[in-house]
């Protein structure tokens, strides 16, 4: 999960370069680094640290070149260091590569033998080395294609040659790549993100192909070094949603959109008029689908946790879900009858893709719920329902969570009133309820000065944890994980029965502890397991929704409470504090909220 840009222009790209390498700091940001071609050399820049640092260590204004290719970083192999940063050179090749070559140990010792110095700890390093060596013997096109074929793994590859000064050579198997086209000039890049300041035309190379990209033309071949035509899309413009506008973090900005993330979700969806849902163009018939398997990484795969509470209350389909890292490699029995949901925001994450791939390489019912509709996993699946959310900047998931188990929630719906499990009366006053959700949030988004105030209990604790049952369950964990990844103070998310198995054990005089106890089904369980924790001196922040009814239980420390809404829509409204709880707790520490320490927006590595 590392970015890259090329570009070939008429005209000096670095300014360029440096604006799109910061466009796909998302995607990585230990290290960056630069590469231009001019009077017949190669001038490499890198730097470790963020793109800010390599524009201060170097006057990149003045760094001449027409073509160039750039990059940032996400450590793999080797330390994020300036050695181990993109580009690798050798005397007459220049590589920036995202994702893994898994044989780089074998093809090193064979490139050491033959007589090829290697500078860094990197696997990218053997791909400048294999190129140059075939460089000796074969034309360019041959040699990209001996060397792909000896390359094991996954890779998005842009290439730069001293003795070929009007072109870049881009190469993709597994991690994702696209070329864009401008005036009198084109382009390489990891995704359409990095590319949509400059142009809106696109083409997305597939699994095997190489492209050779110059100013005025660009040329695709397939994996045996054939040339292919290839489509150009043109990408709709979001750039406003690029903007952080008045606010301090993307993640805010994201956190507050949240209201009309839902409302566009619904207004794309829902038929307020014929009270339906507008999932009409479902390429199976219902009746063909017995099971549901979802399967995403992190946020995405709590969204899918989410789905199975409401696929199991409102329907009767068996349904599990899976960690994609750990379905594509286990002995999945296949289902011709099973319906395989992949959640992701991006549709780039390697894990979810692979096992995409595996659904399709086994002819299954594949469907998406993504953000990005460019993205490889909505190209590949059968069908695609989008979440509407625009592009989440931040690196911590929150609207597209959000945007996920709305679309989740509306396919359960879908689903469970084409099979006659909902009933129609119900089904229609669920699709009524939905209507006020966008305003509930607002007013859940209200909470704020007093999470800002509970935030420095988390802050000053050894951990935390997170606690629920039953649709509450989802979000518990998915609360626990913001707030480690953004305050890195450990925090667990766990079901509330489970604690007596064993975790009340942590449970320690003034440890921090939420409770997400709505007034649903689970709600008088929930608040025994909450007295459990007060109990051995847990400090809790109990969650709840507004009601009649007093919250009759004893020496809690701080109660939230959110709007009232019917038990299904209460995980929509329980998420919001969760969020900013981890937000100001990050905050506080003065932590880079929109980068957390050691991860990428987009995991386009195993
Ligand atoms: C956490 C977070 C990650 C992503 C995960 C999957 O806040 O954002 O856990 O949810 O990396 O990413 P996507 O949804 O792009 O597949």
């Amino acid at each position: 999960m590392c970015g890259i840009i090329g570009i070939s222009s008429n005209k000096p790209v670095s300014a360029n370069i440096i604006n799109s390498l910061k466009k796909l700091e998302y995607r990585g940001y230990d290290s960056a680094g630069i590469a231009t071609l001019s009077d017949g050399e190669i001038y490499e820049v890198k730097s470790e640290g963020r793109v800010d640092n390599l524009e201060n260590n170097f006057d990149l204004k003045n760094l001449r070149g027409n073509i160039g290719i750039g990059h940032v970083r996400w450590a793999t192999h080797g330390i994020p260091n300036s050695l181990n940063a993109h580009p690798h050179s050798s005397h007459n090749v220049s590589v920036v590569h995202n994702g893994i070559i898994e044989n780089s140990t074998i093809l090193k010792k064979y490139l050491i033998n033959k007589g090829h110095n290697f500078k860094s700890q990197t696997d990218t390093e053997v791909i400048v080395h294999l190129i140059t060596e075939h460089l000796k013997t074969s034309d360019l096109e041959e040699a990209i294609t001996k060397t792909l074929k000896q390359l094991h793994g996954s890779f998005a590859l842009g290439i730069v040659f001293k003795d070929m000064p009007n072109l870049i050579v881009g190469a993709r198997r597994g991690s994702p790549l696209a070329v864009g086209y401008g005036p009198n000039e084109n382009y390489l890049g990891s995704d359409s993100y990095a590319l949509k300041s400059m142009t809106n035309k696109i083409t997305y190379l597939d699994d095997g192909e190489f492209c050779v990209v110059k100013k005025d033309q660009v040329v695709f071949f397939n994996e045996n070094g054939k040339k292919v035509n290839k489509k150009i899309l043109e990408l709709s413009s979001d750039e406003a949603n690029y903007d952080k506008g008045d606010f301090k973090h993307f993640m805010a900005k994201e956190i507050e959109e949240q209201p009309i993330t839902i409302k566009t979700g619904i207004k794309e969806y829902v038929d307020n008029l014929n009270k339906d849902i507008n999932i009409f163009n479902f390429p199976w018939k219902t009746k063909e689908i017995k099971s549901i398997t979802l399967v995403g990484c992190g946020t995405a795969y709590h969204s899918c946790l989410m789905a199975k509470y409401w696929f199991e209350e409102l329907t009767t389909l068996d349904v599990n879900t899976d960690i994609a890292s750990e379905f594509r490699y286990r002995k999945n029995r296949f289902k011709k009858d099973n319906l395989y949901i992949f959640v992701s925001q991006s549709g780039e994450t390697a894990d979810t893709y692979a096992a995409l791939d595996l659904c399709n390489k086994n002819s299954m019912k594949t469907c998406a719920v993504v953000n990005v509709i460019e993205s490889s996993i909505a190209r590949d699946s059968k069908f695609v329902l989008p979440i509407h959310c625009g592009p989440e900047i931040g690196v911590a998931s929150t609207k597209a969570f959000l945007g996920q188990i709305l679309v989740l929630y509306l396919l359960v719906l879908k689903l469970g009133s084409l099979r006659n499990e909902i009933k129609i009366r119900d089904y229609q006053e669920k699709i009524k309820d939905l209507k006020d959700l966008p305003e509930l949030i607002e007013k859940t988004l209200l909470h704020d000065n007093d999470i800002q105030a509970i935030s420095l209990t988390f802050n000053e604790a050894k951990g935390s944890m997170f606690l629920g049952r039953g649709f509450s369950y989802p979000i518990a964990l998915e609360g626990a994980l913001k707030l480690k990844e953004l305050s890195y103070v450990h925090a667990e998310g766990y079901p509330a029965g489970e604690m007596k198995h064993g975790p009340l054990a942590l449970i320690e005089e003034g440890m921090p502890v939420v409770v997400l106890a709505p007034r649903d089904n689970y709600y008088k369980k929930t608040i025994s397991n909450m007295q459990e924790v007060i109990a051995r001196g847990a400090k809790v922040l109990l969650i709840t929704n507004k009601s009649k009814d007093e919250v009759v239980s004893e020496n809690i420390w701080e109660t939230i409470e959110v709007e009232h809404t019917n038990d299904d829509l209460l995980p929509f409204l329980l998420t919001i504090p969760l969020q900013k709880l981890a937000y100001y707790s990050a905050l506080k520490k003065g932590y880079d909220i929109d980068k957390p320490r050691n991860l990428a927006k987009s995991v386009t590595v195993e």
